[in-house]
């Protein structure tokens, strides 16, 4: 079978500013793609070329089999949730799903109010279906955007940071109710975030981009693990980054914590990229540092350690073994050469 979405250079400018940099992208049916990135990266723009609100200035848009580059929105056959619950304040939930159904004009009076009850049954809210919007918490308005959204059944559902204006524990829920049901509906889904663990947590593969590009594109633990691009390293993940100066035998050194080879070392320096949990703190031979600040997070404690190089790294280890490190203690550190990824200094 064809892919469900497939992008072929899209490119788009705003006056000077390249929104999108000759974006490709395949989703493959029923697949959730996560595109992560941070603010002006150019992933609300995507999902507006997909729906076809944007028209691209190059390169082109295929949904399944058809061309929809020029394809007006309505022809689409794509549903859309934003970040900000753009119901209709006027109709009552059951007004505001059956609404696209109502405009399609294809269903009987009697099918719609059928449809509608099993959509609001499948976002958990069966008995709501005269409440008005403003009668509603956050997740719950949002719950209707989705059904509205699924409502015509479309081949490719779209969802720009649908959860970012909710409460934390709301957030987690929702996420989880969204995958379950694109998974139960087996709709293709495009999902917008500017959350690492959001990402990670709902999708199939995970697009990270930057300036108008997609960097890298993977499964969650291949993003998280060995992350290709520095981008996406350093997004991903909370890690450290050192730029240290390449010796002529090739090898970067952090003191005496870590020796790498920095094959791809320009004018001397390299950036060094690693996680903090991948700091080791050891006996002795290692760097020392001495502790700055100490968070205590739970399973883990996050500690801020000042090196003699003048270098301030992050440190994650098991909260039992942090209790004597309060600030000022000294530390020797250490990272294992295999978790260090080298990366080329900007140009
Ligand atoms: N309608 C527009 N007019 C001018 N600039 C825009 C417009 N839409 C987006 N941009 C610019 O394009 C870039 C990408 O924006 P956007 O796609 O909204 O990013 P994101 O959703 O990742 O935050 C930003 O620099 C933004 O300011
Ligand atoms: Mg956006």
């Amino acid at each position: 079978m064809s892919s469900a979405v497939d992008l072929h250079g899209v490119t788009k400018a705003f006056g000077t500013t390249r929104a999108l940099d000759e974006v490709s992208l395949t989703v493959a049916p029923g697949e959730l793609v996560a595109l992560l990135g941070g603010s002006g990266c150019g992933k609300t723009t995507l999902l507006r070329v997909v729906a076809g609100l944007t028209r691209p200035d190059r390169g082109q848009v295929w949904l399944g089999d058809q061309e929809v580059t020029a394809t007006p929105t309505r022809h689409r056959p794509i549903g859309m949730v934003f970040q900000h619950y753009a119901l209709f304040p006027n109709l009552d939930v059951a007004g505001n799903v059956a609404f696209p159904l109502v405009v399609r004009r294809r269903r009987s009076a009697t099918e719609v109010r059928r449809r509608t009850a099993e959509l609001l049954e499948l976002v958990g809210l069966a008995g709501f279906e005269s409440r008005y919007p403003n009668e509603l918490s956050g997740g719950q308005q949002q719950r209707v955007a989705l059904a509205r959204a699924l409502a015509p059944e479309p081949e490719v559902l779209l969802l720009d940071e649908p959860l970012s204006a909710l409460d934390a524990v709301i957030r987690v829920n929702l996420r989880d109710e969204i995958r379950r049901i694109q998974q139960r509906v087996g709709t293709t889904a495009l999902f917008v975030t500017h959350d690492q663990s959001e990402a990670m947590a709902i999708a199939d593969r995970v697009a990270v981009m930057a300036d108008g590009r997609i960097e890298e594109i993977g499964t969650p633990p291949e993003i998280w693990e060995r992350p290709a691009s520095r981008v996406a390293a350093l997004f991903v993940g909370a890690r450290n980054a050192l730029e240290l100066p390449v010796a002529l035998d090739r090898r970067m050194r952090w003191g005496t914590a870590f020796e790498v080879d920095a094959p791809a070392a320009a004018n001397g320096r390299a950036l060094a990229v690693f996680r903090a949990s991948d700091v080791e703190l050891v006996e002795g031979g290692g760097m020392a540092g001495t502790v700055e600040v100490r968070a205590f997070l739970g399973a883990t404690t996050r500690l801020q350690v000042a090196s003699g190089h003048g270098d301030v790294v992050a440190v994650e280890v098991p909260s039992s073994l942090a209790t004597r490190l309060s600030e000022g203690a000294v530390v020797s550190l250490r990272v294992d050469p295999a978790r260090v990824q080298v990366f080329p200094v900007d140009a």
